[in-house]
């Protein structure tokens, strides 16, 4: 039964769905870390803007009255509603450029992790979220920076996704640099910085050898980038698979992606 399904039993094999990767890569970040960090209150109501499978609306509920938690993608809501149930979690299915203000109070915090990057043009969206936080309200962000800067890799391989990079931006799709620029985003809205981190992370911002599982994420990721497929051709991409898979298992493996967290306050 899904519900059943604890985080570490979904370390499974080529099938496995978005959803699986989601649960599966809690594992790999140390969240308690990050809340630790936070200005919360138990009395507190906050955001999850882009929650997923809802596991850090979970452990964040643990520390607070109430979260409302929000995603476009209701399958990942529905597994959100299953395994992460807790009574003061609310999920809305809510598409995070459009939020209706008539649907939500005015917040005391709001969380957002690996979703800034979704939109390019952070700004604006950013600017629509602050007009649910209270005046003295925080805002937490958490964004990878450089995702594919795992080395050695050839300086082509290394060019062609910055190449990649810059045509996901331009697309309006994806900034694989979000993480570098969310201290500038957020200070544009005059908002303060009270936290400016780089995180490490089991699987995004780790040297040395992957562990197994860690190698599996990576490939389960390179099989559903479709637009990275598209960009180097078929043949060519599974070339490039092979040499960053190959270059996460090198003792000499070293990476310069960073998970940044940033916390400021109004
Ligand atoms: C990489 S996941 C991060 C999930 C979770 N916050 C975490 O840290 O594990 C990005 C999430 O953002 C959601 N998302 C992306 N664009 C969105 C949009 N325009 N509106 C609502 N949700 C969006 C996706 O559906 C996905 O669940």
């Amino acid at each position: 039964m899904p519900c059943l399904r604890k985080y570490s039993n979904v370390v499974r094999n080529n099938a496995m769905t978005l959803t699986d990767e989601y649960i599966n890569q809690n594992i790999w970040r140390n969240w308690t870390s990050y809340i630790e960090a936070l200005p919360i209150k138990d009395t507190d109501i906050i955001l999850d803007l882009g929650c997923g499978t809802g596991h850090v609306s979970k452990l964040l509920s643990e520390h607070v009255l109430k979260v409302i938690s929000m995603d476009a993608n209701a399958k990942l809501l529905d597994e959100a509603k299953m395994i992460n149930n807790k009574s003061n979690v609310e999920y809305l299915k809510q598409d995070l450029r459009n939020i209706s203000e008539s649907e939500l109070p005015v917040v005391d915090g709001i969380w957002t992790s690996f979703v800034a990057a979704y939109f390019p043009d952070f700004s604006s969206v950013l600017k629509s979220w602050l007009k649910f936080l209270k005046p003295d309200g925080w805002i937490a962000v958490v964004e990878i920076n450089d995702l594919f800067a795992h080395f050695p890799l050839n300086v082509s391989t290394y060019e062609s996704f910055k190449e990649f990079y810059r045509e996901e931006r331009n697309n309006n799709h994806y900034d694989y640099e979000m993480g570098s620029k969310l201290v500038k985003f957020l200070q544009d809205e005059s908002l303060s910085i009270i936290v400016h981190e780089s995180k490490y992370d089991k699987e995004l911002s780790f040297n040395g050898p992957a562990e197994e599982q860690i190698s599996k994420a990576w490939e389960n990721r390179f099989n559903r980038l479709t637009a990275l497929q598209e960009f180097f051709g078929k043949e060519k991409y599974s070339d490039i698979k092979l040499e960053f898979l190959d270059c996460l298992t090198k003792e000499t493996h070293t990476c310069k992606a960073k998970v940044t967290f940033v916390v400021a306050k109004k």
